[in-house]
């Protein structure tokens, strides 16, 4: 029988481990706690830091003097928001210069590598390319800190799969009432392609727990996937009614592992439906904070049904689909766009608005 690590790196990936994208690195609560973070990200080993005005930095770990790591493993350290080295004690600010250094001046051509970064509703995104390409799309941008949400919750798992894999839930209409229990799934509206955006609305049923009594949701979903690293699900449920957005971040580590981070935030809801009695007697923050809770745990739920067959399943160029299945064919073109080795005019075919 085949080993895991030896189907992950042959039959079990789509082409490339790392297709360009933005993708996750950290929230920005946990950068500001922990000052310095380090991590393998799409098979490069990052650092992050933020500065005292909040200014985030994504770089390259090792220092352009003599190669030091600098994440804090090896002693790196945030002072006065500039990253000190281990080694000899260069200093770098936030636009990756080096300002200091403890014995002579600092070296003009000492920078490190920097990737772009993106700062939304508290998360902290870089772009990627396998090529070295500049980013080509952006994140959405009109979700972004605003009043009368909470705060995103977050939670991670790490799981032997790809991107590809996970994104391709958007579309996969088939495996919510299968393997989730939804019912009554339909898709509201055709995918859309639109370059690097793709969109997926559908609506389902679910009966889930809540304040320990069971209820039936009615839910309508849109999702927008921004490459494979970054999908956004708004979601409006009729019944409490409420509210709420779900970003699912896929990102692949080290060509084997990757990060999955589920993030949840709900909008403040004035009135409850009778039928949620418990919910009304709460002042609206705590309400909110509660249903957030709740909302995530749910998804976490969904999360662990799906992780078995995200960590072992093989990737097929040609599945064989049935009737009821969602745009799958669709989708693998949209995700051809970010493999390095496709060519760009991929992504130009995809710049004209797709409905099928
Ligand atoms: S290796 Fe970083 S200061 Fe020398
Ligand atoms: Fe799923």
């Amino acid at each position: 029988m085949a080993s895991a690590d030896s189907i992950a790196h042959d039959d079990r990936l789509p082409t490339s481990p790392f297709p360009d994208g933005w993708y996750f690195v950290a929230g920005r609560d946990a950068l500001r706690k922990q000052t310095l973070i380090e991590k393998t990200w799409l098979g490069q080993d990052i650092v992050a830091w933020c500065d005292d005005e909040g200014s985030v930095c994504v770089a390259d770990a090792y220092c352009p003097h003599l190669g030091s790591h600098l994440g804090p493993t090896t002693g790196g350290v945030v002072r006065d928001g500039c990253l000190v080295c281990p080694f000899h004690g260069f200093e770098y600010d936030v636009s990756g210069q080096c300002v200091a250094t403890p014995s002579a001046p600092a070296p003009k051509n000492a920078r490190l590598k920097l990737f772009e970064t993106e700062v939304m509703n508290g998360m902290v995104f870089a772009w990627w390319s396998g090529n070295g390409q500049p980013p080509y799309f952006t994140l959405p941008l009109d979700t972004r800190d605003e009043d009368g949400w909470t705060a995103v919750g977050l939670r991670d798992f790490r799981l032997t799969t790809h991107p590809e894999y996970t994104t391709e839930n958007a579309v996969d209409i088939a495996h919510l009432s299968f393997i989730h229990g939804y019912f009554d799934v339909h898709q509201t509206e055709p995918v859309t392609v639109d370059g690097a955006h793709l969109t997926s609305a559908f609506e389902f049923k679910r009966e889930r727990s809540f304040l320990g009594r069971k209820f039936r949701f009615e839910v309508s979903a849109v999702t927008h996937l921004y490459g494979m690293g970054f999908s956004f699900v708004d979601i409006t449920e009729h019944t409490i009614p409420l509210r709420s957005r779900f970003w699912v971040l896929t990102t692949p580590l080290d060509g084997t592992y990757m990060e999955l981070v589920l993030a949840n935030q709900m909008q403040e809801v004035h009135r409850v439906s009778r039928l949620i009695v418990g919910l009304g007697f709460l002042p609206k923050r705590l309400r909110a904070r509660l249903s957030n809770h709740m909302m995530l745990e749910g998804q976490v739920k969904d999360v662990r049904q799906d992780l078995p067959v995200w960590n072992r399943k093989v990737f097929r160029s040609r599945p064989v689909l049935s009737n009821a299945d969602g745009k799958i064919m669709l989708f693998r073109r949209y995700c051809s766009q970010f493999y390095p080795e496709n060519e760009i005019s991929t992504r130009r075919t995809l710049k004209t608005v797709a409905r099928l």
